[in-house]
């Protein structure tokens, strides 16, 4: 089977690459084994050093390149997008990367008249505004960002698409993924990553935010698990309506730091500055901490079963086991 991934130079688009090759069987509902995984991104992501992997730069806004791109695909996972701060900023790259990029895929898929597998990267950026205490699955979408506005609008369309049978789509609302590795980007969620990853790297961290902030987080282990789990689900799982909330932690900032230092000592945590930042802070008050992802859950999706889980997961994984 030949699976495609966009956004493969990312974050998320590495760990789920390294984790389809690394899988002995096909998703379930596939018969045949990974033959070829087209890796694609902006710049050509960097070569994995497998023989099935092949390395593509495509720019998603280029519907021409895309249906190349995709041509013969069974199964493809789209994560390209622009990230929620950079997305705000430019609205018009947003809205071309976002938005347009993902018909241009849709578009692709239909062209091609196979009814492949679609995995779409959506967000709970789709929620904002006035919202209840739990967002539970009949929330409505109340995105109050141009990048929640772009993944609601994609559902919407993987949905429709799905419905028509040009695809077999489902879109995957992932909580924030935490801990990040590399750089911090340009999310203003990147901070919560920044204040578990550079402590135990030995650097020093600034928390904007004051520590009763609750935020809703998903490991990239599991994350990577959902999207593999989303892949071999069949269609009648998700029935008439392709979205589903994965189930994450709902954990403040606050416990954030006092799990790095049950992990980690005090001399580590401390590391963490607390200068909270107005702009940041009203941002983040505005995204939902709540779930009761009760679909997710009834579909086999799961969450981390602590934020020491997710810690310990980050120094075993990218740390090699040791803490600075
Ligand atoms: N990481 C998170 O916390 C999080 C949370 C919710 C949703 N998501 C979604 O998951 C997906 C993956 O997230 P990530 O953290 O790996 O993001 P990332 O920014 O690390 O990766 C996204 C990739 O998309 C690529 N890209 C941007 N514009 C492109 C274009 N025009 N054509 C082709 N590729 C382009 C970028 O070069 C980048 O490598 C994204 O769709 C994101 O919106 C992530």
């Amino acid at each position: 089977m030949k699976i495609v991934i966009t956004g493969a130079g990312g974050f998320l688009g590495r760990k789920l690459s390294l984790a389809l090759l690394g899988r002995q069987t096909p998703p379930a509902g596939f018969d045949h084994p990974l033959a070829e995984l087209v890796g694609a991104d902006l710049m050509p992501p960097p070569d994995l050093r497998d023989p099935r992997f092949h390395p593509v730069a495509c720019d998603i806004g280029d519907g021409q390149a895309v249906r190349e791109l995709v041509a013969d695909a069974d199964l493809v996972f789209h994560l390209a997008a622009i990230v929620s701060a950079d997305a705000e900023a430019d609205f018009d790259r947003g809205m071309r990367v976002n938005l347009d990029g993902t018909r241009n895929l849709l578009e692709a898929l239909r062209a091609g008249g196979r009814r492949p597998r679609l995995v779409f990267a959506s967000s709970v950026a789709v929620y904002g505004g006035n919202l209840p205490e739990t967002i539970t699955d009949t929330t409505h979408l109340t995105p109050q960002t141009s990048y929640g506005a772009q993944k609601a609008a994609g559902e919407l369309l993987v949905n429709d698409y799905s419905r028509k049978g040009y695809i077999d789509g489902r879109s995957l609302r992932l909580p924030t993924i935490v801990v990040r590795a590399g750089e911090p980007n340009l999310a203003a969620s990147t901070f919560a990553s920044s204040i578990i990853r550079e402590p135990l790297a030995g650097e020093e961290a600034v928390c904007p935010v004051t520590p009763d902030t609750a935020m809703y987080l998903l490991s990239p282990r599991r994350v990577i698990a959902a999207f593999l789990h989303a892949a071999g689900l069949p269609a009648s799982a998700f029935g008439g309506w392709r979205s589903v909330v994965l189930p994450g932690l709902t954990v403040t900032v606050g416990e954030m730091v006092e799990t790095l230092r049950r992990v980690a000592g005090d001399k580590v945590a401390a590391r963490v500055r607390w200068e909270p930042e107005a702009r940041i802070q009203a941002i983040v008050a505005g995204w939902p901490a709540r779930f009761a992802p009760e679909r997710g859950l009834s579909m086999g999706f799961a969450a981390d079963t602590s934020f020491e889980e997710i810690v310990r997961a980050h120094i075993e994984d990218e740390l090699g086991g040791r803490i600075a």
